[in-house]
């Protein structure tokens, strides 16, 4: 067991890649806060882990809400009085709204903008303190590959997640030296439900095949070993990195 009684937050884990996590995590021995904006999402979610024998518990969240994020992290030390590990996961992709900078709405740019970057600020914010006092912490931030190259009609999601990019190196630059370690991870096509509504159409779906050497699109339990391998004390020194899960998507 890898995390034995390590206590990780993870974002938006009622479904996909962060679920997926909480759920490895604490089959690994951590004790998980499930941080989730979705009540029946995050309290199955940590039902699944109690009926496995782990320990979790739901903290309803909005990531993109300052008091809210507070009052999870506080939730958490209550219970836990210690946050070694923290995911920031959750975010959304307005698939069909997001689109080219002048057909985008301001609503669409923004909420996208709260959620996937304020979100991963907010909770780094109120999640290092403790993490400062305890000399030790690992946060693990989402990326993607469309913050490193362009794609079509994804303004807003793409500009949060380039953000992503920029404040991951900000944070291990600022906080490596103190024991915490700032990575993240560049998942490529995943079947989440995120992209349900994009891969239900078929010449989409095979397009995103097409470009995936590996052959497939990814399961949401692909992230999990690295998520596992990336909070664990084998990635000591690893800082300030971008781990692609991606069937060699952005190798080509
Ligand atoms: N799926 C992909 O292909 C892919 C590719 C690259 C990067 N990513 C990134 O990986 C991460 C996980 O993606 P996914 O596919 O599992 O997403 P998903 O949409 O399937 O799940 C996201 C989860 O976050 C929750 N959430 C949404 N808004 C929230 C908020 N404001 N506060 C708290 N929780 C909130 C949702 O309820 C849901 O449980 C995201 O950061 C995403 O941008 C995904």
């Amino acid at each position: 067991m890898r995390l034995k009684d390590r206590i990780a937050i993870v974002t938006g884990a009622g479904v996909g890649l962060g679920k997926a996590i909480a759920l490895r995590y604490a089959a690994e021995g951590a004790k998980v806060v499930i941080a989730e904006i979705n009540a029946d999402a995050g309290c199955a979610a940590a039902r699944e882990i109690h009926d496995a024998g782990g320990d979790a518990f739901f903290a309803p969240t909005d990531v993109a809400e300052e008091k809210e994020v507070r009052a999870m992290v506080e939730a958490a030390l209550h219970r836990y009085g210690r946050i070694d590990i923290l995911v920031n996961n959750a975010a959304i992709l307005m698939f069909g709204k997001d689109a080219r900078a002048h057909e985008l709405s301001a609503e669409v740019w923004e909420r996208t903008l709260l959620v996937n970057l304020r979100g991963h600020w907010l909770c780094s914010k109120y999640a290092i303190p403790q993490m400062l006092k305890q000399k030790r912490g690992c946060i693990i931030n989402f990326a993607s590959p469309t913050g490193l190259k362009g794609f079509e009609n994804l303004t807003a999601y793409s500009v949060s997640k380039g953000g992503v990019t920029a404040l991951t190196r900000a944070m291990a630059a600022d906080y490596s030296r103190y024991g915490i370690c700032v990575n993240a991870i560049v998942p490529g096509c995943m079947e989440t439900p995120m992209n349900a509504l994009m891969l239900s159409n078929d010449t989409m779906r095979q397009k995103r095949i097409s470009t995936t050497p590996y052959g497939r699109l990814g399961k949401a339990e692909d992230v999990a070993g690295l998520a596992a391998f990336l909070a664990s004390d084998d990635a000591d020194y690893c800082v300030g990195g971008f781990y692609a899960v991606d069937g060699g998507t952005m190798a080509i």
